[in-house]
């Protein structure tokens, strides 16, 4: 089917997992015609006029958040900022009830951070908003893995047969999952690097490779994303010591000789500078750090244009 036949029915944005490869390419064509409202003089288009999003954030965010918000004000609509800290479920308001009477004051899409994996799901099913998950505990986080595989295409021109290592704390990590989908189902190789203590239960289900160790992979990977440790979300250390994690997973510019000299470099952030990568390296040539940030911004307008006319025709 040609790129313009193409139609968007989804109402809804919860993950990657069960998007086929033609709807996942559709949302990345749509963000490329988006991109370009972002160089204009007034940054502004009339999509979203009269629409208001609520982002409802019930974890921290830097990226994420401000990326919806910036990305909803530039196509025209309202937006409600959410943070539960200074929000009434410090006195016992459940999800529901916050969702349900934001919805009484007139919404038209929720975008959902939560710490418990299915919230966006739970909440797509009980309120009439479109719901768009920005991060579910260890679940999915489908907009960081569009921008991750929008960005790996507008740089190299498709993911086709690309080697696509993902390095780190892959146990606890929604941006993985999210990646793993969109890159294999774009035709890219994914091999999952880092001990076994932090891969996820039941690995050998997902379509990837698995290596323990980085510097037998690194030479023949077109792609490196380095993930944080999330120590937040951990009860026990599942590594001797940060030095010692360091030292066989860190990306450090001793160990960038071994890389093809045109490896992007990715991280989805927050970053721990020397940790799981040296600051040369995260600031370096082959760093698309801050491009991955840039392009969110044109990947979430299209998300949110996209679920908006598929609830259009839903009605
Ligand atoms: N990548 C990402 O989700 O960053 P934030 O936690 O700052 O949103």
């Amino acid at each position: 089917m040609k790129k313009n036949q193409f139609i968007w029915k989804h109402k809804h944005l919860i993950g990657l997992r069960d998007l086929s490869s033609q709807e996942i390419e559709h949302i990345l064509d749509t963000a490329e015609g988006f991109e370009e409202i972002s160089t204009r003089s007034v940054k502004k288009a009339p999509t979203l006029r009269g629409k208001v999003v609520v982002n409802l954030f019930f974890e921290d965010s830097t990226r994420t958040r401000n990326s919806f918000s910036l990305a909803a004000n530039r196509l025209s609509a309202d937006v409600i900022e959410f943070t539960q800290k200074s929000s009434s479920v410090s006195k016992g308001e459940t999800l529901l009830d916050t969702a349900r009477n934001l919805e009484a004051m007139g919404i038209d899409i929720v975008v959902i951070r939560h710490s418990a994996g299915g919230a966006p799901k739970f909440l797509s099913r009980n309120i009439n908003a479109c719901v768009i998950n920005a991060g579910d505990g260890y679940c999915e986080h489908p907009t960081q893995g569009l921008l991750d595989a929008y960005t790996i295409r507008k740089i190299k021109g498709s993911l086709e047969g690309l080697k696509v290592g993902i390095v780190g704390d892959i146990a606890h990590s929604r941006v993985a999952r999210s990646n793993i989908y969109a890159l294999t189902k774009l035709g890219a190789e994914v091999i999952l690097v880092g001990p076994p203590t932090l891969m996820p239960a039941k690995v050998e289900k997902l379509p990837v490779k698995v290596s323990y160790s980085l510097d037998d992979c690194l030479g023949e990977l077109d792609v490196i994303n380095m993930l944080r440790i999330q120590f937040e979300r951990m009860g026990s250390n599942p590594f001797p010591s940060i030095k010692e994690y360091s030292h066989y997973f860190g990306l450090t510019v001793e160990r960038m000789k071994k890389a093809k000299p045109d490896i992007l470099v990715m991280h989805p952030g927050p970053i721990n500078r020397g940790l799981e990568i040296e600051s040369e390296v995260a600031d370096g040539p082959n760093s698309v750090i801050l491009q991955q940030v840039a392009n969110g911004l044109a990947v979430r307008m299209a998300v949110m244009f996209l679920v908006n006319q598929g609830a259009a025709i839903k009605k």
